[in-house]
């Protein structure tokens, strides 16, 4: 079967290398990809917002399966389009994927749906936020409505600063983003993702991680996209896992369904264990950036045949995937300068060296300038470790990183600090 690709990060670049080991693949595309990625598929250069020139591709190559990595072509509309046109697409129609497009959209679903999750209100203009705060303690919370690449929340510790975060989001600092603002109660607690898989009615869990979003050690500075995770979470023990598909993905799952949107493909479910039990902080329409580096080294199946049920709806009849128990732990190296502006065209080298002992370097931001590997983007790599507890996997992958030469990089040295020290307190 042909399969296309669709993105170009460090998350496309594992999902690839998963793909390509389908004994069902024939021929792997990738839209646009990146030299990472060249490795294990045929580049397309096509933008992934570029809805109908992906569509003629599809069709014209006679593209068996389509996987959508990022969620802008989601939340656009590209996957309905494609199954317009008859073509299999793992990735949420464009009114499911609201569940990542619009937080207020979620919010509304959850109160619905008695799901779990902070108490919020919605706001349209400036004066009924202002006038809304009053009904929340501090700190609270303000987001912007839409897609903000991972920038449009704020933290406000004083009402001051929750006033100028309003301002700020009506003014337009989020583009139409932050035409509607949400403002949420504070939860405290310990941040966990859980992923799971429906195909519209039946869901499976697939899998927990935790990341790391500061730019610092010891989790500070500004916010990223992440700076590394690992998998699985033990905080996400068994039992909190089933209470999470209980109380919070199998009745999003249902309520989708319901109101006429059934959603299909990955729930990427952002959460907070708190003393009341996991709630839900957001939900991603897609996989995460970098928690795909560790999941897809743990999944032993194949994904094509996975994604397969999803999209055909077959996923009530399929055996449940098995995810490693080995721990994967993935650290990004990111370009001087970054989550500001990163340093482009710094000179890269060692990648086949760090790959010796069974580590993987995922390429996320990187050109080849006259065959010369170049950092093109913010976070540039993710390097992946495996071992038996996480502060194997993190002497793996850190093992790796000092074998590669990027002078113009970054990376942190203490991805997974929270769990190495649970485990030393364990022994
Ligand atoms: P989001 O984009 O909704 O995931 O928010 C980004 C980050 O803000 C989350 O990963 C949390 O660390 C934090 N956050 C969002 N909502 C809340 C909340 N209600 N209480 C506490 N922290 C939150
Ligand atoms: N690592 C966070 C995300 O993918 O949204």
């Amino acid at each position: 079967m042909k399969v296309l690709l669709i993105g170009s990060g460090g998350r496309e670049h594992a999902l690839a290398w998963k793909l390509a080991q389908s004994p069902r693949l024939t021929k792997l595309y990738a839209a646009p990809g990146n030299p990472g990625i060249a490795a294990c598929a045929e580049l397309v250069d096509l933008d992934p917002t570029h809805i109908e020139a992906i569509v003629a591709f599809a069709r014209d190559e006679n593209v068996g399966l389509v996987v959508v990595g990022p969620e802008q072509p989601l939340v656009e509309g590209l996957a309905d389009r494609l199954r317009e046109d008859g073509v299999l697409v793992f990735g949420p129609n464009k009114a499911a994927a609201q569940l990542e497009g619009s937080k207020g959209f979620t919010k509304d679903l959850c109160a619905r749906a008695g799901i779990p999750t902070a108490a919020y209100a919605r706001f349209s203009n400036l004066p009924s936020a202002q006038a809304g705060l009053a009904g929340f303690g501090l700190p609270v919370v303000i987001k912007a409505d839409g897609l903000a690449a991972g920038k449009g929340v704020v933290i406000a510790q004083t009402e001051a600063e929750a006033q100028a975060a309003l301002r700020d989001m009506f003014g337009g600092s989020f583009g139409g983003a932050g035409a509607e603002v949400v403002i949420e109660e504070f939860l405290e607690g310990e941040e966990a993702s859980f992923f799971a898989l429906t195909d519209g009615r039946a869901a499976i869990p697939f899998g927990s991680a935790q990341d790391h979003k500061r730019v610092g050690e010891g989790d500070t500075g500004p916010n990223t996209g992440g700076m590394g995770a690992y998998s699985p979470a033990p905080v996400l023990t068994p039992a909190l896992q089933a209470q999470v598909m209980r109380e919070i993905i199998l009745p999003t799952v249902r309520t989708m369904a319901n109101a006429g949107m059934p959603y299909s493909g990955v729930l990427y479910a952002g959460l907070m264990l708190t003393a009341d039990g996991p709630k839900l902080i957001e939900y991603n329409a897609r996989f995460g950036d970098p928690e795909t580096q560790v999941l897809m080294p743990r999944f032993e199946g194949d994904l094509i045949e996975l994604m397969l049920a999803v999209a055909e709806e077959r996923l009530a009849n399929i055996p449940v995937p098995h995810l490693s128990p080995r721990v994967a732990l993935t650290v990004v190296m990111a370009a001087r300068g970054y989550p500001g502006t990163p340093e482009k065209g710094g000179d890269i080298s060692g990648i086949k060296m760090a790959e010796t002992d069974g580590a993987i370097v995922f390429h996320a931001g990187t050109a080849l300038r006259d065959d010369q590997l170049v950092a093109q983007g913010g976070r540039v790599l993710a390097v992946t470790g495996t071992g038996a507890s996480v502060a194997e996997a993190q002497a793996a992958a850190y093992a790796a990183i000092d074998r590669i030469t990027f002078p113009s990089g970054f990376c942190r040295r203490d991805i997974g600090w929270r769990e190495v020290a649970r485990e030393k307190a364990q022994r």
